[in-house]
């Protein structure tokens, strides 16, 4: 097999889309991970592959990543069709804000799982075949949220602070064996995600940004291929913030 492969959660809109369409035009074959049969997958595969560099294929792969037996089965179901797996991107993502006085339990567990149980469950099914390739890299998105925190999202900031204490400590467990582990935390990027947020919010965020223009899901790509390129094999347990310089 020529092609490195990359797996990309929640893969199916918004950024996790841009970035497994970016990796396909550079080359890579895509494991396009997706959640549910709602028709957003067709979509995202017909714009993956018509982005596809020649050779590099593309397909869907459905689980709920916040479950750990439903990683495992994708893990193995990417292997059996690709071969092997040079990157893992952990997207998915959600959210469910509120102030923490009003947010029930069902809320702060929903993010926590989704978000970050998820990074574990993805991590552990694809650290066994990364170890015995000796190469590889795992990407997990953040966000400015969980640097900064942010009020009405407690739920969101911690799964997000979260997932960069555990790219720290797995990229110093694994590094020998030749991964790379590292998290890009997005500021404001336009999608489905921000777009549920008022106008005011959004008018507040805006102001906040240095480079004066809301992010596209490309510029978070961008990182994301550059984090997966040779050129980056020095790089490891870093967050890199694709931000605009926001400050929260
Ligand atoms: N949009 C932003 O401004 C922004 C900023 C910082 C971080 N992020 C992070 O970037 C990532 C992508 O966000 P987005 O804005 O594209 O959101 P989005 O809502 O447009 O897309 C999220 C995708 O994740 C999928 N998903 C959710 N739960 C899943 C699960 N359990 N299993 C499989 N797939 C699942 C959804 O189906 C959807 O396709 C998220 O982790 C988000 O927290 C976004």
């Amino acid at each position: 097999m020529s092609n490195k492969t990359v797996i990309v959660t929640g893969a199916a809109k918004g950024i996790g889309l841009a970035i497994a369409c970016g990796f396909a035009a550079r080359g890579y074959n895509i494991a396009l991970n997706y959640r549910s049969d709602n028709g957003t997958q067709c979509a995202a595969l017909e714009a993956c592959r018509a982005a596809a560099k020649d050779g590099a294929e593309v397909e869907l792969f459905r689980a709920d990543v916040s479950k750990a037996d439903e990683c495992k089965a994708m893990v193995e179901a990417v292997i059996a069709r690709f071969g092997g797996i040079w990157a893992l991107v952990n997207n998915a993502g959600i959210t469910r804000d509120g102030l923490l006085m009003r947010m029930s339990e069902e809320q702060f567990d929903e993010v926590i799982a989704c978000n970050l149980k998820s990074v574990y469950n993805m991590s552990k099914a694809v650290t066994p075949v990364m170890t015995k390739a000796r190469a590889g890299r795992i990407i997990s998105i953040t966000s400015v949220v969980g640097i900064y925190g942010n009020a009405g999202q407690t739920n969101y900031a911690a799964s997000k602070a979260a997932i960069i204490g555990f790219t720290k400590s797995l990229a110093k467990e694994i590094g020998s064996r030749g991964i790379t582990v590292n998290c890009i935390a997005p500021g404001f990027i336009e999608t489905d995600m921000t777009d549920a947020l008022g106008e005011d919010a959004k008018k507040a965020l805006y102001d906040r940004i240095a480079l004066r223009r809301i992010g596209k899901p490309e510029d978070i790509a961008n990182a994301a291929a550059f984090l997966a390129s040779e050129d980056a094999s020095y790089i490891t347990a870093q967050t890199l913030s694709v931000d605009g310089a926001i400050s929260l």
